[in-house]
């Protein structure tokens, strides 16, 4: 049965215990419907009520929503306010001061901790070596870190001196970063010279340099590296500077610079339906308000927890669950730099006992791959290690089946650990569709129903409701304030990509199929509805892959990638190719794809490789030369083409394409 089937017929449910709901910030079903009641009754009067008690205004905001420009909306506009003040600088003078902020542990195992009041120093004092650096309020910067507290350091460093960030994933190609400067006009660099990642040094800075040969980089006017390890690497003089240096003679006092809330706080890059992956913009303050606000609401947050994300801050979920939101709501929180595996496929469980941590939050890809590992080696199952500190668990990034749903219940959460199944987006800001720990009643592979405020509803491509039972587009109706601001530099395909005419222009289309349960209108996603693939939760554009395939031009003539369902990545990469020369066949055929598979690891990076590599003489085409995507996708799956092929201008190379290379 596939992942998607067994949602569908999933009858269980877990209400939280009554211990729970007693203890929980939102306490019971009658406590999150009096929200949602609230914010349908005055929607502008419910976020101007959350905007004023979770945010430190420096400037306080008079206006809410405004409309005026739809579908480019703003919230609390007039107001002014810091992200990074107010997330440290908030905290001096409460017993959050002295709490611990991070407790890091490192790739070999070494903890450190840093308190709130260390971390406000760090983050003066790196604000003050970016001024050094003539870096100004709305300059833009890459960030290409590893996982670890400098990371967080600099993108706070830069929301508290005004500078917009674009954090880059340390897994993404030269190529990637080279993109990016280019699009978002970065005039610095911040990066370091090694990261470590399962035993292995691997070279950061070394990728940097290869992006800024790549040419056209003039903006970018500096290039600060942390020195993660001590091994060297090539520094260019009067361009690079270590950490050290640029840190030497400044004070960590620095005042942090009002922005107004619609400042740009950061971009972050992700793949969309064309080659080009879309720079989505956030703003200051309506994000600050919901990655605080979805800390408190979805995790529940109590002061004495022990928070860990395991996402990087390359990601959406890195950035409002890593560098913003734990820090906004005074949490401590573990940060990681390693990887689940090392030195063994126990690391996570290991890490949760020893540090105590009672708020874990993975990627069903994490969970799928490590009962994969526990079942074959018992020695890292979870319950060689004790657990009972964990309160609350969750998952992001993609539908969860309900075998790994129940198995992370059951042996990780001892079957008292309510799940949240967030759903969200990049371009959200924050979850959106979550069941709430000490309120919903959980149903395995569901994210249950919206968090108040956000009013999400199933329509059919004009944008009419769909009833319960039935599959639609899943859509957000009304704005909210962590939403997406535009795409950065085009704000046409922002209107295009999110607020389709077709609809009406006003409705946020997600990108993604779901269905609402008949009885209890609980949301289920089915999975991207555009040319987007989620593998091993991770966002790839087809568009993309087949960009990267058709510029290796020695070799490739015509590319389709589509995407297939795999039992531990959720969705794995097809590619069909069209090469230059013959059709190869056997070992020669593997060792192309293999050439291919590094070439776009090169090109995009190793997240975006081809599982499958099929070779045709062609690909199935309609007569107006459109390539049938659809028959690609049958055919991935090893499924038997019922479909009409009679439009086809070459239907026998169907049969060719399902021979396995
Ligand atoms: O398809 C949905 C899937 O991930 C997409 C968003 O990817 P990204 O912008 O990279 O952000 C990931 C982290 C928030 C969505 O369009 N997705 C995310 N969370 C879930 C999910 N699919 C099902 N269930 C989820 N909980």
């Amino acid at each position: 049965m596939s992942a998607i089937e067994s949602v569908l017929v999933e009858n269980r449910v877990f209400p939280p215990s009554e211990a729970t709901v007693q203890a929980a910030r939102i306490s019971g079903m009658p406590a999150y419907e009096a929200l949602c009641r609230e914010a349908e009754s005055d929607f502008e009067g419910f976020w101007a009520r959350l905007g004023r008690e979770n945010v430190q205004w420096t400037k306080p905001f008079t206006q809410v929503l405004d409309e005026s420009k739809a579908p480019f909306y703003q919230w609390f506009a007039d107001g002014e306010l810091n992200a990074s003040a107010n997330c440290l600088d908030k905290h001096v003078g409460t017993p959050v001061e002295n709490k611990t902020a991070i407790v890091f542990e490192s790739d070999d195992g070494q903890v450190t901790n840093v308190s709130y009041k260390e971390l406000l120093a760090r983050v003066g004092q790196f604000a003050n070596a970016l001024k050094a650096q003539g870096i100004r309020k709305g300059d833009r910067v890459i960030v290409y870190m590893p996982m670890g507290v400098e990371g967080v350091v600099a993108m706070q460093a830069c929301a508290r001196i005004g500078a917009t960030h674009s954090v880059v994933f340390g897994g993404f190609s030269a190529k990637s970063i080279h993109e990016r400067i280019l699009d978002a006009g970065a005039v610095a660099i911040i990066t370091a010279n090694y990261q470590m990642r399962g035993g292995k040094e691997m070279g950061l800075k070394v990728i940097v340099d290869e992006a800024l040969a790549m040419g056209g980089c003039d903006s970018v006017k500096s290039v600060l590296v942390y020195e993660r390890t001590a091994t060297p690497c090539n520094m260019v003089a009067g361009r690079d500077k270590t950490f050290a240096e640029a840190l030497k003679g400044q004070g960590t006092e620095c005042r942090p610079e009002p922005v107004n809330a619609e400042h740009p706080l950061f971009i972050l890059y992700t793949s969309g339906s064309t080659g080009k992956p879309k720079g989505v913009q956030h703003s200051t303050g309506g994000y600050l308000l919901w990655s605080k606000l979805t800390m408190d609401w979805t995790f529940d947050l109590r002061p004495e927890d022990l928070f860990w994300c395991t996402a990087d801050i390359g990601w959406i979920t890195g950035h409002s669950y890593v560098a913003y939101g734990p820090l906004a709501a005074g949490a401590t929180q573990l940060i990681f730099e390693g990887i689940p595996t090392f030195p063994h496929a126990g690391r996570f469980w290991e890490m949760i006992a020893k540090h105590k941590v009672s708020i874990f939050y993975t990627a069903p890809t994490a969970i799928r791959s490590l009962i994969k590992a526990a079942e074959t080696d018992a020695k890292v199952h979870p319950n060689n290690w004790n657990l009972k500190s964990l309160r609350i668990l969750g998952t992001v990034g993609e539908p969860i089946n309900p075998e790994a749903w129940m198995w992370y219940y059951r042996n990780v959460g001892g079957e008292r650990c309510p799940i949240v199944d967030t759903f969200w987006q990049t371009e959200t800001g924050g979850h959106v569709i979550t069941p709430l720990p000490g309120a919903t009643p959980l149903v395995p592979g569901s994210c249950t129903l919206p968090l108040p405020g956000i009013m999400a509803a199933i329509v059919d491509e004009t944008g009419k409701d769909i009833p319960n039972g039935s599959g639609g587009m899943l859509v957000i109706k009304r704005p909210w304030p962590s939403m997406i601001r535009t795409i950065w530099g085009d704000p046409e395909r922002f209107k295009k990509s999110y607020f389709p005419e077709e609809m009406g222009g006003r409705l946020y289309l997600a990108g993604d199929g779901a269905v609402r349960d008949a009885k209890t209108g609980y949301f289920r996603i089915t999975g991207r509805i555009d040319d987007v693939l989620n593998v091993s939760g991770h966002r790839l554009g087809t568009m993309e892959i087949e960009s990267a395939l058709v510029s290796k031009t020695d070799l490739v003539a015509e590319a389709a990638v589509v995407g297939r369902p795999d039992d531990l990545t959720g969705e794995a990469v097809c590619a069909f190719v069209v090469l230059k020369r013959s059709r190869p066949t056997g070992e020669e055929a593997k060792q192309i794809a293999n050439e291919l598979r590094n070439w776009v690891a090169k090109e995009i990076g190793p997240i975006a490789k081809p599982k499958d590599i099929r070779f045709g003489d062609n690909l199935p085409k309609t007569r107006s030369g459109k390539i049938m995507r659809r028959l690609l996708r049958s055919i991935a799956k090893g499924e038997q083409i019922t479909q009409d092929t009679t439009t086809l201008e070459n239907p026998g190379i169907l049969d060719q394409l399902a021979q396995t290379n």
